[in-house]
């Protein structure tokens, strides 16, 4: 069985040692431009069209993420690149949800317990106490009630505020109260303080977070956007913390990655920004995982996790 490798900035010689430990009969190697010699399976995280295209004998292509929108563009701007008889495979969890839930959790606590305004107070040397926000009204609102959206959701619910998820098909998570399809969006909007998105990046969902989603939450709401910079109109977000509507925003996904030294979020102070981080691919997870997976698909049996190309998660 040959595996091919690919992760940008990663330590490939660390990966490969780990795949070889959980893989022992593979033939295992990095991908380098040029090498079109077969391969049977693909472990990759934004590959280049390069890497793909051409290679009928894949069997499957495994994503190091959750999120396969990077691959799919691939395929949407060069139609063919995904050879057809394989599979696309995300990872499901693989560390990430705990991750993702404490990024979260953090964010809204903060906002709940106004941190970052006692944070400005101290840097003025000012002691005084603010009106705490009401427990009982700070609704968190989760766009996505996946892998990462439910754990997240069940998370927060522990805190004791109230807790809504919003997804395509129905979904039912103890201590959440649940939305589904878009003739359910606007109640599951109204009134919420805080927006979580972790919903996948596809043509449905592209561009989400803008001005007609904020006007329909409560005044003064914030945002945590965690899943990807494209779900965001910008300039809303901009909008929208000038008028009012939105009080502050956490940022972990940008258009553009790295952010532009000269983009305007930085001079935002009610902004806070970090560098795609929310939840990282861990090493041994994601091989224990994927080398599971591979070893069923040899046995001939089928796996989770496979990507719906038409739906585009
Ligand atoms: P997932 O398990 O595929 O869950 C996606 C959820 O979104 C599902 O509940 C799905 O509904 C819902 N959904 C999809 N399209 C929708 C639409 N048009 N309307 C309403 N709901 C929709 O994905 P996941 O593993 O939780 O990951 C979610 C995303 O997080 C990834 O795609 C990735 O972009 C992002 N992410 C970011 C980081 C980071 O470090 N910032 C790390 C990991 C992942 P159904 O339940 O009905 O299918
Ligand atoms: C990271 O952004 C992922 O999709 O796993």
């Amino acid at each position: 069985m040959k595996i091919l490798f690919y992760m940008p900035h990663a330590d490939a010689a660390a990966w490969l040692h780990d795949f070889a430990r959980a893989l022992p009969d593979a033939d295992l190697r990095e991908w380098q431009p040029g090498d079109t010699a077969p391969a049977d399976f693909a472990v990759v995280w934004r590959p280049p069209r390069d890497m793909l295209a051409g290679r009928d004998g894949l069997r499957a292509i495994f994503n190091l993420g959750a999120g396969v929108d990077a691959i799919l563009a691939l395929e949407h701007e060069h139609p063919g690149t995904l050879p057809r008889h394989a599979q696309l495979i995300r990872l499901e969890d693989g560390g990430m949800a705990p991750q993702m839930a404490e990024y979260v959790a953090h964010a809204v606590l903060r906002y709940l317990r106004r941190f970052d305004e006692y944070q400005t107070l101290q840097n003025e040397r000012e002691w005084h106490a603010l009106e705490p926000h009401p427990r009982e009204s700070f609704t968190v609102g989760i766009l996505g009630l996946g892998v990462l959206g439910a754990h997240v959701a069940q998370t927060v619910a522990a805190f004791g505020m109230p807790v809504r998820g919003y997804s395509r098909s129905a979904r039912q998570i103890d201590g959440v109260r649940t939305f589904a399809g878009e003739a359910q969006f606007d109640a599951f909007l109204d009134g919420v303080k805080v927006l979580v998105n972790l919903l996948p990046h596809t043509p449905g969902t592209r561009g989400v977070l803008n001005a007609e989603v904020f006007a329909k939450l409560a005044r003064g709401a914030y945002l945590i956007n965690v899943a990807r910079g494209g779900h965001l109109i910008e300039q809303d977000l901009l909008d929208a913390l000038a008028s009012g509507q939105l009080a502050a925003a956490t940022l972990d996904v940008f258009r553009e990655e790295p952010l532009s030294a000269d983009h305007p979020f930085w001079n935002e102070p009610r902004i806070t920004i970090t560098p795609h981080i929310s939840a990282l691919t861990l090493r041994s997870e994601s091989v224990e995982q994927v080398a599971r997976k591979i070893n069923a698909l040899v046995r001939g049996e089928s796996v989770s996790g496979v990507v719906n190309l038409e739906r585009g998660y």
